[in-house]
């Protein structure tokens, strides 16, 4: 998953444009208020004031939807997810290759979490926009459609090159995993893959798969910290 991981459909079409509305409207501030001091140099964008309270709501809609994701809990196993921002590039703006901060603490609250996974979910669709790629670990450019996410390890070095033709918004959080180790949560996702696909066709009482989902729990035992 070095590449990342695209989950399709967190937001529907229709929530993901209610959403955009409602940030759309919102006052942008710089996007240098989340960032690092060597990040800082390199990024150029617009942001949501975290108090925001729409920011907030939004945010938390989005908690509940990753949630619903059977995909994103198999993928991520999360401990703890920073409130989603949110972030805009206009004409010319980009953020120049970075690594996330290890540790995000949310100011004026005892929040902290270790960042092992960066999510970027789409807010517009790769239509209304030129640019605004998101490269990670020099892998193919990303741009999703406006509802579905990106899941890549935060320790990847990764940009977004700079938009040339409308603007780009997105929501962007972080997640402490329960696994730490990026190899050992693929290979849970890939267990537990297998072990899904094998219960559509033998059903879920085959004893093969009860005890390959005894193996499951046993590793994720192992390795999860909580
Ligand atoms: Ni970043």
């Amino acid at each position: 998953m070095s590449a990342g991981l695209p989950i399709a459909g967190v937001l529907t079409r229709a929530e993901a444009a209610e959403m955009r509305r409602a940030i759309e409207a919102e006052p942008w501030i710089d996007g240098n208020a989340t960032s690092g001091a060597q990040s800082a140099l390199a990024k150029h964008n617009r942001q949501l004031p975290e108090d925001s309270a729409v920011a907030r709501e939004m945010g938390g809609r989005i908690l509940d939807a990753l949630g619903r994701s059977a995909l994103f809990v198999a993928a991520a196993l999360p401990l703890k997810v920073y409130p989603p921002l949110f972030n805009r590039y206009g004409q010319g703006d980009g953020f120049g290759t970075h690594v996330d901060n290890a540790i995000r603490i949310r100011r004026g609250s005892d929040f902290r979490i270790r960042s092992d996974l960066s999510a970027t979910l789409f807010l517009s669709d790769p239509d209304e926009y030129d640019g605004g790629e998101l490269i990670a670990d020099e892998g193919a450019p990303i741009r999703l459609r406006a509802g579905d996410m990106i899941l890549y390890p935060a320790s990847t070095l990764h940009r977004v090159t700079p938009v040339t033709r409308g603007s780009r918004l997105a929501s962007f959080f972080w997640i402490q995993s329960m696994v730490r180790d990026d190899a050992a949560r693929r290979t849970l996702l890939e267990l537990d893959g297998a072990i899904q696909a094998l219960a559509a066709t033998h059903g879920q009482s085959d004893p093969r798969i009860v005890s390959l989902t005894g193996v499951y729990h046993n590793l994720l035992r192992r390795w999860a910290d909580c």
